[in-house]
């Protein structure tokens, strides 16, 4: 209960609890007297977690050439082997060697290959987008989806924590949209590009303010790009999601239960949306990045779509 206050913000609180009606509300500070009749208001049903749900796969990107960073990650492998189910041959770059060729050993697609990059180095970058484009023929997409995320105090995060988070975050994802930009305006592609940010970057999270700030870079970014590529009828878009099941949750989990004196499986089990009652699963976002890549979504334009199973409302 005790957080509770933060969770409509997404990520728990520091215990103890952080606000008065908070502590109003927790139920050891209340008589079993009080505590049933604060309980008696709820007009609402017992609310169980949903399910996920299937979906029908339509071979919506048949024949595009799509680069995916992050690739060896939650989301980003989720997205590559949807994508290569829609029908398109995708490019699965990562840092991690040994994980993106698992990743792609996985998908036991011969049009899914790994190129090692790395976010941080403009010459990997360069390099991974020439490799990408060599096999592919063309670009149609780009996925970015790789980050990094650390966690500390606000007033002590270290300038080269700052540094490497916005290398990685937005620097390497500027400079990914920027090379598979000119290389779709070259070619005559009239492709899209999206970027995977987080409903840190619209609300920012305190003890991560360097990654929210890189978040709500990214954010910005897409919406400048999106004008800008307008006229190459370039589609530009990104998604914010919430807590998705993935490495970087429990690693988020861990590092802020050690922040905060709290057990990571118990932050963990918190940072689930309101909504859903559960975590987001990698293939929910996967979902939306895939429809933003598509002709579907041409009328949706340097939005910053919430994926976070409707907890942020805006
Ligand atoms: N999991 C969540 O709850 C959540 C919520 C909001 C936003 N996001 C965003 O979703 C995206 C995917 O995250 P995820 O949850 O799948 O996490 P993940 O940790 O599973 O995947 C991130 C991937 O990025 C790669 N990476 C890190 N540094 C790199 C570098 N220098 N060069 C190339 N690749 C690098 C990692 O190796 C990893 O495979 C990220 O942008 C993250 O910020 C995640």
């Amino acid at each position: 209960m005790a957080l509770r206050c933060r969770l409509s913000n997404q990520r728990p609180s520091r215990l103890p609890p952080c606000s008065a009606l908070d502590a109003l509300l927790r139920s050891d500070v209340l008589s079993s007297d009080q505590a049933s009749i604060i309980g008696s208001f709820s007009t609402r049903p017992p609310h169980r977690p949903l399910p996920v749900r299937d979906s029908v796969r339509f071979k919506a990107h048949e024949g595009k050439g799509i680069l995916v960073t992050g690739a060896a990650g939650g989301i980003g492998r989720a997205t590559a082997h949807l994508l290569a189910a829609e029908g398109a041959r995708v490019a699965l770059a990562d840092i991690r060697s040994d994980a993106l060729d698992a990743a792609v050993a996985e998908m036991g697609s011969a049009d899914a290959f790994p190129i090692r990059l790395d976010l941080a180095d403009p010459a990997s970058i360069a390099a991974a987008v020439e490799a990408a484009e060599a096999r592919l023929g063309r670009l149609n997409g780009l996925v970015n989806c790789a980050a990094v995320v650390v966690h500390a105090d606000p007033l002590d995060t270290s300038w080269a924590d700052w540094e490497r988070i916005f290398r990685i975050n937005l620097f390497g994802a500027y400079e990914a949209s920027r090379l598979v930009a000119k290389s779709m305006i070259g070619a005559g592609v009239r492709g899209a590009i999206v970027s995977v940010a987080s409903e840190a970057g619209k609300k920012g999270h305190v003890d991560s303010l360097a990654y929210s700030a890189s978040k709500a870079g990214l954010i910005n970014m897409t919406r400048v790009l999106s004008a800008v590529l307008a006229p190459h009828d370039i589609n530009v878009n990104c998604v914010c999601p919430g807590g998705v099941a993935t490495d970087m949750l429990r690693e988020v989990s861990v590092a802020y239960g050690r922040l905060v004196g709290a057990r990571p499986d118990e932050v963990f089990s918190q940072l689930i949306s309101s909504q859903l009652q559960r975590h987001i699963e990698p293939i929910e976002v996967a979902r939306t990045i895939s429809f933003l890549l598509g002709d579907g979504a041409v009328i949706v334009r340097g939005q910053a779509i919430n994926a976070d199973g409707g907890d942020t409302p805006y």
